[in-house]
């Protein structure tokens, strides 16, 4: 899941690239480097860390790329090799007149890399990108045209790829091509860009080509031609993007993650102005093709996601069953991927994904599709492979997020899976209308209580603080806020690197509770419902082992004061609704307790936005 980026074209090509690789940063940021034709050679620049070290390496040679206008470049997070100049890309081959940089993994590489020794080439580096470089410089030994030898050298590399290759016999030109990772062009008069996101070269063009697998596009300055794996010539379907030029900025907040947090009420209203104008009226999900007839067929949903994604779908599980009556099982991609799962055409298969690359997720979908299941795509991306492969589409609308740690897309997906659950609830007439009317009422009053939280937030900063020097957290809770506490206690752990789980409370007597004493923090989400009392008696069963116990409740029981050593209120709010509100605050203490420990809250170590690696 690394950023590739390239530029043919008559402008400086160096700022071009590193802007581009800045956009891209979200992918990884573990090493960098940068290829650009300089007069007669190819020149390659690497450095270790953030961009800002490529940058620090590049400016001593400003001058003798000045005039370069080809180049590619990559932002890695390292799969194979730990993060060193010679792991990063680009790569060459042995005479270093071929150099590429490459997104994903190729899975054959130690049998590749072992033949290609047997003839001859040494290698520099750890990673399997290198052997790509090597075999494809074979085949030009072959053929003397580059677009010939990647095209032959892709039939032999099995796995995931996006590739950008130069060669300094072809000066001027780029190749490019793909296999299950992502990689688009960006056109404009006499240039064109490729990268893996549109991010990347949106201030430049909104006119853009997404590559198919195995398509191969040869790109000059005034020239593009694309071919299939049959090395048929394709027609290129230019396609107008509905991205605006958006500068990423923090807008006076500290980090991404505060400004995305305090983003959350106005996304919820921008997804319900669309979707649920009032009460009254049915739910509006203009892409999602479920009808009367769809859902009558259905045995059952199956929803697959990582990370937070699973957790918005863990939640989604509670509401669909209980508004549609129709069962749902929620697994993780990468397990789900691996196994023989029974799916058919009496399922509704649901992939949600804030990015919309995940390969996991991807890979599940496409098995499912296979498989004749309706595909409904929960996503933050439109435009995104698993986009592409909807039946259903639901555009969760969250804007850009930044941040590695998923904040705004979490709340989005929540919003998401109610008005999922509500169309679907209305279509099959499985609850009272007077109920779903409440609910829909309901809905319309979070963002106004996300706000009530957002402006008191002095409290949860205190609680930050208290707790931040511990080493292991606690979450529990029960029903539909268990998946709160798996959420919350990923959230610090990703950006804090303390240790926290999730329980669901009723758990916790039957091991957990061993891990219990003074020196442990156990937050409970204690939120008015069904599982209240219970979970009190379990906050108690933790108390009594000297647990330091922190609740986050909607309620004003005053008994609270005297089990709790710290408690947060947040506003009321109906039971079924609960997760929407109970997050912000769990958000705001992995922010603050990462940020009082000088974490760097935006870009945790070893983690990356878009997982495109199975
Ligand atoms: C956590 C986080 C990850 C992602 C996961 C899935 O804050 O961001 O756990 O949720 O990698 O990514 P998407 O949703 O893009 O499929």
């Amino acid at each position: 899941m690394c950023g590739i980026v390239g530029y043919v074209g008559n402008k400086p090509v160096l700022d071009i690239l590193l802007d581009g690789l800045e956009q891209l940063e979200y992918r990884g940021y573990d090493s960098s480097g940068i290829a650009v034709q300089c007069k007669d050679k190819i020149n390659v620049y690497k450095a270790v860390g953030k961009l800002k070290a490529l940058r620090e390496e590049l400016a001593s040679h400003a001058y003798e790329i000045s005039k370069s206008t080809v180049g590619i470049g990559h932002i890695r997070w390292a799969t194979h090799g730990a993060p060193t100049v010679v792991n990063a890309h680009p790569h060459t081959c042995n005479c270093g007149k071929l150099v590429l940089v490459h997104n994903g993994i190729i899975e054959n590489y130690k049998e590749l890399k072992a033949k290609l020794e047997a003839e001859g080439c040494v290698f520099k580096s750890q990673t399997d990108t290198e052997t790509v470089a090597h075999l494809v410089a074979q085949k030009y030994a072959l053929t003397h045209d580059l677009t010939k030898a990647v095209a032959l050298a892709v039939k032999e590399i099995e796995g995931a790829f996006a590739l950008e290759i130069m060669h300094n016999d072809e000066p001027n030109k780029l190749v490019i091509t793909k296999r299950n990772a992502p990689l688009v062009i960006g056109v404009a008069p006499d240039e064109y860009y490729a990268a893996s996101d549109i991010p990347a070269f949106i201030k430049h063009t909104n006119k853009a080509i997404y590559l198919s697998d195995d398509q191969i596009a040869t790109l000059t300055a005034d020239s593009l031609e694309i071919i299939d794996k049959n090395g048929c010539k394709v027609e290129p379907k230019i396609e107008l993007l509905p991205w605006e030029p958006v500068a990423l900025s923090k807008m006076g907040y500290k980090h991404f993650m505060l400004k995305e947090i305090h983003e959350q009420p106005d996304v919820i209203r921008n997804i319900l102005s669309d979707k649920l104008k009032s009460p009254e009226e049915n739910v509006i999900l203009d892409e999602v093709k479920l009808t009367k007839e769809t859902l009558r067929n259905l045995n059952r949903i199956q929803v697959i996601a990582c990370g937070t994604s699973l957790h918005a779908a863990m939640i989604g599980k509670y509401i669909i069953e209980d508004l549609c009556g129709i069962p749902v099982d929620v697994e993780a991609s990468s397990e789900y991927i691996y196994r023989k799962t029974v799916t058919d055409a009496h399922t509704l298969v649901i992939g949600v994904s804030q990015s919309g690359e995940t390969a996991d997720t991807l890979t599940a979908i496409k098995q499912s599709k296979a498989r004749g299941s309706h595909i409904l795509i929960i996503t933050n991306r439109p435009d995104s492979a698993m986009a592409r492969e909807a039946d259903s589409l639901l555009s969760v609308n969250a804007g850009i997020e930044v941040s590695v740690a998923a904040t705004k897309s979490y709340i989005a997906q929540l919003t998401s899976f109610y008005l999922l659950a509500l169309y679907m609830a209305e279509i099959k007439g499985t609850y009272p209308v007077s109920e779903l009317t409440n609910f829909k009422h309901e809905m319309l009053m979070l963002p106004q209580k996300i706000e009530q939280i957002l402006s008191n937030m002095e409290n949860i900063r205190e609680c930050a603080r208290k707790y931040s020097a511990t080493r292991d957290f606690i979450y529990i809770a029960r029903g539909i806020n268990y998946p709160t506490a798996l959420e919350g206690a990923l959230k610090l752990k990703e950006i804090s690197y303390i240790n926290a789980t999730g329980y669901p409370a009723g758990e916790l007597k039957h091991g957990p509770i061993a891990m219990l004493d003074e020196s442990m923090p156990v937050l409970s989400i204690l939120m008015k419902g069904a599982v209240y009392e219970k979970l009190l008696s379990n906050s108690e069963e933790a108390k009594a082992r000297n647990a330091r116990m922190i609740a986050l409740t909607n309620s004003q029981d005053k008994k609270l004061d005297e089990l709790f050593d710290y408690i947060i209120r947040v506003p009321d709010v109906a039971e079924y609704l609960s997760p929407i509100i109970a997050i912000v605050p769990l958000q705001l203490i992995a922010y603050y307790i990462a940020e009082f420990l000088g974490k760097d809250v935006d870009q945790p170590r070893n983690l990356a936005k878009s997982v495109t690696v199975e």
